[in-house]
């Protein structure tokens, strides 16, 4: 039987954003011709994640998650909650997020963040869906957190990680996953290893996801430029150099990875149900 052609699953990508207005279906095709057989568009407030859902529902091949970024957990007024509750529902939402903690920026007070944050892990134990988890200078929070509610009966991802290999351990041994975006492409300050990439060597390759966290952190070829959902091979393919398996490797492992967090994340031209 001929082999399958090599997929990549962008796991993280904000095709919702207004930076793709004018161009996607662009966009869209050179993802496809780079082998990407399915993208996660990821919401960050109500509106955007609607806007997620809408592209869902357009292209069977884009999923939708939806959430409230911890900038905007000040705004986490009853009816932004309803509204989230109401699209997690939709057969095409596979998990809530994003959400989580941000004490570098603290765009929104430690403690409304807090509570937003416990909000959406308990939505998305009552539906049954996975989170995806933004964290920058919280780690300690972040995990006490999701341990308080238990989301470890959910599963999710850290998301763009960059915590060192001593957390990424306790993130795994949660059950959770790591979410490894193009800063992984990034040549080390002073030739020295980073720690990200002794994270991404260090831990099993099951345990990663391949992210673009578009249109935000392009790889190191586009450094500087809007990303899109194409240049996720460029992290699978840095993985594969740290680690010494061929790119397709990568990209198989991660697929599978993300269908097992993600269960209504279908292979790519496998019918819905
Ligand atoms: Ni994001």
């Amino acid at each position: 039987m001929p082999r399958a052609t090599p997929t990549y699953i962008d796991t993280h990508a904000h095709l919702n954003h207004p930076r793709f207005k004018r161009d996607r279906p662009a966009v869209l095709r050179r993802a496809s011709d780079a082998g990407v057989g399915a993208i996660v568009v990821v919401g960050y407030d109500p509106p955007s994640s609607r806007e997620a859902l809408d592209l869902a529902e357009q292209h069977e091949h884009l999923w939708a998650t939806v959430g409230l970024h911890p900038h905007d957990a000040k705004d986490a007024a009853e009816a932004a909650l309803t509204s989230l509750r109401n699209m997690a529902a939709h057969p095409k939402t596979i998990a809530v997020g994003e959400t989580g903690l941000d004490y570098y920026r603290n765009l929104s007070p430690p403690d409304q963040q807090q509570q937003a944050f416990r909000r959406l892990i308990r939505l998305a134990r009552d539906l049954g869906l996975p989170l995806i988890i933004h964290n920058r200078e919280a780690d300690e929070d972040a995990l006490r957190l999701l341990q308080e509610e238990r989301a470890e009966e959910i599963g999710g991802v850290f998301h763009c990680f960059s915590g060192d290999v001593d957390f990424a351990r306790r993130v795994l041994d949660f059950g959770f996953l790591l979410g490894i975006d193009g800063p992984i492409t990034y040549p080390p300050q002073r030739g020295t290893k980073s720690e990200l990439a002794r994270v991404v060597e260090q831990v099993p390759l099951e345990a990663l996801l391949i992210e673009t966290d578009c249109p935000w952190l392009a790889p190191q070829p586009h450094r500087g430029k809007r990303n899109e959902p194409a240049y996720v091979v460029e992290v699978a393919r840095e993985i594969g150099r740290l680690r010494g398996v061929p790119v397709e490797r990568v990209g198989e492992v991660t697929s599978a990875a993300a269908r097992r967090l993600f269960p209504r994340l279908k292979p790519p031209g496998e019918k819905r149900g």
